[in-house]
């Protein structure tokens, strides 16, 4: 990973390939931001004027490259647009800033060094700038170069080295807000590049490989359900799901334990390797990337390791409910009954609802143990991305307050979520003539209908949530900030801060 220095030297005499200074919206056009005062004495107190020059505004999300000038190091200035100049003493939004320092460490692919002059006012920007250009300093190349290899690899490699101006680095708090901002952006990153890799070289089997070589490297806890197991132990929905593959299902419980923690926490992820659709195959057009379906067992996963790197004083379990859904002769039928783990049945009205399934057996499964709480992550429906759109996660649960405090922590984080209802009206649609429950109902409010499906899988008595990340777990359009094309590593951080929180007792 990309290599993260806080310095105290000045921003024009560090040593560096490029320089990166903020630029605002001011009211008469761009003024430069707090920490690159340096620079813009270089450049004769005249470096918004010349931004200007070049159609710069102080809009976020723009980068604006330039030569440097006499007495500044870098042969090159980067200036990132961090919209409106705040008022009064009040500082920079982080998550402005991270996208900024993101949108930077992107404009410096294929560079080594740079060095962030962007506006440090305290702790919190100093993070956020850390995490944004840690997270923008990605690229997923494994399956780049071919032959031609090392011209292609150097040519879109990361930014190697950043070195961030205007911190504290004798500061301890700085020091650790550094750290963690390390470990998440690394974490966040596993997240992303076990999205990015194609389902051929990603089955179950390969992803609970992967967990149990981060269980030994980080010293968690791991257990892996093959499908013998899964079958002698009744979890007829990871079972079910997975019959039609080649690539046989797995549970995965990966735990971090604290000695000294009084909390459990619980976190289930969706990990369907493929979506096909299965029998009810989904049509050209929405089988593309959905080799993204095990975007919640991803951040599930990457969470755990990260409370682990962090040492939170709570216990956080992961379960990964993996399986491929495919079309075949041995695939389970629209039609068909499941039995489920908990001893429900399942009427499959539509095999392309499946996470549900695998959730419910993890749910279920999860639930003995008694956690605190359990909170669920899965690309689960179309429905939310057309009632969200794709940058925004929906969040249910089964206690307001809970609900509440993960749209609070998500927000605080940087990550766009949005609370969201289970009207029990939605329940009856999925009455079964022949089972217990079916696992599809009213096409409308297909997000809360699934949502309520998963609740009935819950333990007796625990706290509950659902985060519906179809939207936000896989980019498509441009670049923007931190965000890259293809896995996003949605909701890791928001998993990790709800950890950090239960461990703070912050929680219930
Ligand atoms: N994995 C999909 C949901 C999805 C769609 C995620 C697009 C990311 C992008 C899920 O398994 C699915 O197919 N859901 C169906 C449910 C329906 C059949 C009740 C859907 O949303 O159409
Ligand atoms: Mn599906
Ligand atoms: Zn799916």
């Amino acid at each position: 990973m990309t290599a993260l220095t806080l310095s105290t030297s000045s921003a024009t005499t560090l040593r560096a390939d490029a320089v990166v200074v903020g630029v605002a919206k001011g009211a008469k056009g761009p003024v430069v931001a707090p920490g690159a005062e340096a620079i813009d004495k270089a450049f004769d107190g005249k470096l918004a004027a010349v931004l200007e020059t070049l159609g710069a505004s102080g809009a976020e999300g723009e980068a604006t490259k330039l030569p440097s000038t006499s007495g500044i190091k870098a042969p090159v200035v980067l200036a990132v647009g961090l919209g409106d100049a705040p008022k009064g003493d009040e500082g920079f939004d982080a998550e402005v800033l991270r996208r900024a320092a993101g949108t930077a460490a992107r404009a410096l692919t294929g560079v080594k060094k740079g060095a962030f002059a962007l506006p440090l006012a305290d702790l919190e920007s100093a993070a956020a700038v850390a995490e944004g250009a840690l997270l923008g300093a990605y690229a997923f190349t494994s399956y780049r170069g071919g032959k031609g290899k090392g011209k292609n690899e150097a040519a879109g490699a990361p930014l190697a080295e950043v070195a961030l101006l205007g911190g504290k680095p004798r500061d301890k708090a700085y020091k650790a807000a550094i750290e963690r901002a390390e470990a998440l952006a690394a974490e966040v990153n596993r997240a992303r590049d076990l999205i990015n890799i194609p389902s051929n070289d990603l089955t179950p089997k390969l992803f609970a490989e992967q967990a149990q070589a981060a269980a030994k490297e980080f010293g968690l806890k791991v257990e892996v359900l093959d499908e013998k197991a899964l079958t002698k132990g009744g979890y007829g929905g990871l079972i079910g799901v997975g019959k039609g593959s080649e690539n046989p299902p797995r549970l995965v419980k990966l735990a971090y334990q604290h000695p000294k923690a009084s909390k459990t926490l619980a976190l289930v992820g969706k990990g369907i390797t493929y979506d096909s659709g299965g029998i009810s195959l989904k049509p050209a057009g929405h089988n593309e990337t959905m080799k993204c379906d095990m975007s919640g067992a991803a951040a599930v996963f990457a969470a755990v390791v990260a409370a682990a790197k962090l040492g939170l004083k709570v216990n956080v379990t992961g379960w990964l409910a993996l399986a491929e859904n495919m079309p075949s002769g041995s695939a389970t039928r629209p039609g068909d009954v499941l039995r489920m783990y908990s001893g429900k049945t399942v009427e499959v009205l539509n095999t392309d609802a499946e996470g549900r399934l695998v959730l419910a057996d993890a749910l279920t499964r999860a639930s003995e143990e008694k956690p605190d709480a359990i909170v669920d992550v899965a690309t689960l429906t179309g429905a939310m991305i057309l009632a969200l759109g794709n940058r925004t996660f929906g969040i249910m649960a089964n206690d307001d307050a809970f609900r509440t405090s993960l749209h609070e922590i998500a927000t605080e984080v940087g990550e766009q979520s949005w609370p969201m209802p289970m009207p029990r009206e939605l329940r009856k649609g999925m009455d079964s003539p022949i089972a217990d429950i079916a696992n599809m109902g009213e096409r409308a409010g297909g997000g809360l209908v699934a949502g309520l499906f998963l609740e009935e899988f819950v333990g007796e008595g625990i706290t509950w949530a659902h985060l519906d990340i179809a939207g936000p777990a896989f980019h498509e359009s441009a670049p923007y900030g931190y965000t890259h094309k293809g896995g996003t590593g949605s909701s890791v951080r928001t998993l990790v801060r709800l950890a950090e929180r239960t461990a703070a007792g912050d929680l219930g």
